[in-house]
Formats: structure tokens, sequence, C-alpha cells
């Protein structure tokens, strides 16, 4: 299926569902992945900083524990722009240049822009970039050669956008994947003061409600809608109890709203809610029941300063 045709499935189906929803997954065109770089330098959202802090510092650790002196393949999931791991593979590449880096993300765009700035940065690094799906991505590693050992990363606490039991069937699919001797570096948000999670979700500047509202403009741009977008306001709070951040778009009116290319007509009650996001947090018990469920060993936790944040290394 064609990226055009999947958006137009998910917002047919999203807008027609009570409650109504939209995947997260379609804030990132162009104009969100331009916002999200603006998100992560907000003094509100911390998760950036956060897992740099453990890049930053960290590395030389990370590569010691999981190398044990031996070369090791890095493939990552939703490689985005990569500034994190540069750090990792800077690490690797001091003990070895024999190995390869395979950055996985459905933006073809990212990846190659990702592929000229190593090549300039990390002349010595061998990429293989896999423009796709994680899932067909996945599917597709099946059958390439593997002269190395393994490390998945997963970062940003993208985990978090996938609810409970999508995540868990996600990292049973990676785990699959995995050999003895394989690992994982999974990077998760942890749960902190509810308040501090609320205003990484609800910046003062905006930046985070025009990321928000850019679905309804991508909508209207993508799919002929005509959304009055400043009828619709961004409301995000965070649930401790369940660990979720969530974000919507809520109607400010009673409206309705036309999507040509759909041939669909929506209605909106004042103040009614359509939801965008969820961003999960994770306690130590989440984690232990992960790796646990897996069935993987821990060998390490590396977090920020803070403790706010966590990249926990599980292998097989
Ligand atoms: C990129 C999925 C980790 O959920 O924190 C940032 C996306 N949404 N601000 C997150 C996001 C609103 C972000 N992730």
């Amino acid at each position: 299926m064609d990226a055009h045709s999947d958006f137009a499935e998910a917002v047919q189906k999203g807008l027609q569902s009570s409650p109504k929803h939209l995947p997260s997954r379609f804030f990132y065109d162009a104009k969100g992945d331009a916002l999200f770089v603006r998100i992560m330098h907000l003094p509100e959202y911390y998760l950036s900083r956060s897992e740099m802090d453990v890049f930053v510092h960290q590395s030389k650790a990370i590569v010691a524990e999981f190398g044990k002196g031996e070369a090791f393949d890095v493939v990552e999931l939703g490689a985005g722009d990569g500034t994190k791991t540069r750090h990792l593979l800077e690490a690797a590449l001091a003990h070895s240049k024999d190995w390869s880096y395979v950055p996985i993300d459905i933006s073809a765009h990212a990846l190659q822009d990702l592929k000229d700035r190593l090549r300039e940065e990390l002349p010595h690094l061998k990429v293989h970039t896999m423009a796709s799906e994680y899932q067909e991505a996945l599917n597709a590693m099946k059958t390439l050669p593997r002269p190395r050992k393994r490390l998945f990363l997963f970062l940003g606490s993208n985990l978090g956008n996938m609810g409970w039991q999508a995540s868990l069937d996600f990292l049973s699919s990676i785990r699959k994947l995995m050999q003895k001797g394989d690992g994982l570096l999974l990077g998760l948000d942890l749960v902190k003061d509810p308040n501090t999670i609320k205003a990484a979700y609800s910046d003062a500047a905006g930046v985070t409600r025009a990321f928000n509202l850019n679905l309804l403009h991508r909508i209207n741009r993508e799919l002929g809608g005509d959304f009055d977008v400043n009828a619709f306001d961004h409301v995000a709070y965070y649930e401790p109890v369940a660990q979720e951040a969530r974000s919507f778009l809520v109607s400010t009116k009673d409206q309705e709203v036309h999507i040509e290319s759909l041939g669909l007509r929506v209605s909106f009650t004042a103040w009614e809610a359509l939801q965008t996001e969820i961003s999960r947090k994770y306690s130590p018990s989440d984690l232990k029941y992960m790796q646990e469920h897996l069935g993987l060993d821990k060998r390490a936790c590396y977090y920020d300063c803070r403790h706010w944040f966590v990249d926990v290394l599980w292998t097989l």
C-alpha cells in the first residue's frame, strides 16, 4: 500500500470511529518533521536532551558492555536524524571499522540526509539504509547475511506511541530476529512528576500545538479537506495511573468538515475531542515485565543524570 492511501484509509476510519482518533505516525510529513526538530529544542521537552546526555556520557560504556571486544552491526529502527546515535557509532568505530550501520526509517528523504551527513562526519562507517515500515524492514532482514552479532536500537521512547499490547508485539517481532549474542538497546521515558510530563506536551511557545494541528493541515493539503484549523485547540494531559501523556485536538464549536477525496462529511459537536497521540511512560516494573516477557537477559541500564530517561540493554 502506498503512503497516500495508508493515510487516506486511516483518516477515513479514524474520523468515523467513536471516539474519533488519528494515528500519531501521520504527524511526520515534511512540515511535521521540521516541527518535531523544534520540539526537541524546547525547554519543556526534556526527552531528547535526556537521552542525548546518556549517549554523550555513556556510549563508550555501552559499546564495551555489549561488544566485549568484538565488532557488531548496529540496526536502528526509526533512525530519524541520528544525532544521538552518532556518539555510539563513533565509540564503536574506535574499536573496529569492520561492521555496518543499518538505519531503518519510513522517510527515504531523512535517510538520505543521514547518509550524507555520516559520510562527512564518519567517513569510515559502512552504512546500509532501509527505507520502509518497521515490520517490512524486519521481514527483509531475515534474509540478509549475518556476519557479526547485532545490536538493535529503538530509541527516543518511540515505543511509547504504540499502546501497551502493540508495543509488546512489536518488541516480540524484533526478538524473533535476534540470535544468541544479539542485543536490544531500548530508549524509554520514565514515570516522573506529572507536571513535568504535562509541560513537555503543552509547551508555552505553542510548537507542540502547531505539531498537533499540522495533522488537520495535512488532511486539507493531501486529501482535500476543509478543516477550519482555527476552530480546533491542542489539549494534552498526563494520566498517571495509565502512565500516558494523551494529546487531543478539541473542536471549539459545532462544525461540519468535508474531505473531498474521501467523499466524507464529519460533524463535530462543541468540545468534542479527536485523539491524536499517546506517549506512554515506563516504571521499573514495566521494564522488568517487558524483559521477562521477551526472555532476554538484562545487561545494563543507562540513565541520564536526573534519572528521567533510560536506555536499557537486553541481550539474548
Ligand atoms: C517522538 C514519539 C517520542 O511521544 O514524546 C513530541 C513525539 N509528540 N511531542 C513523544 C511527540 C509531542 C514523541 N516521540
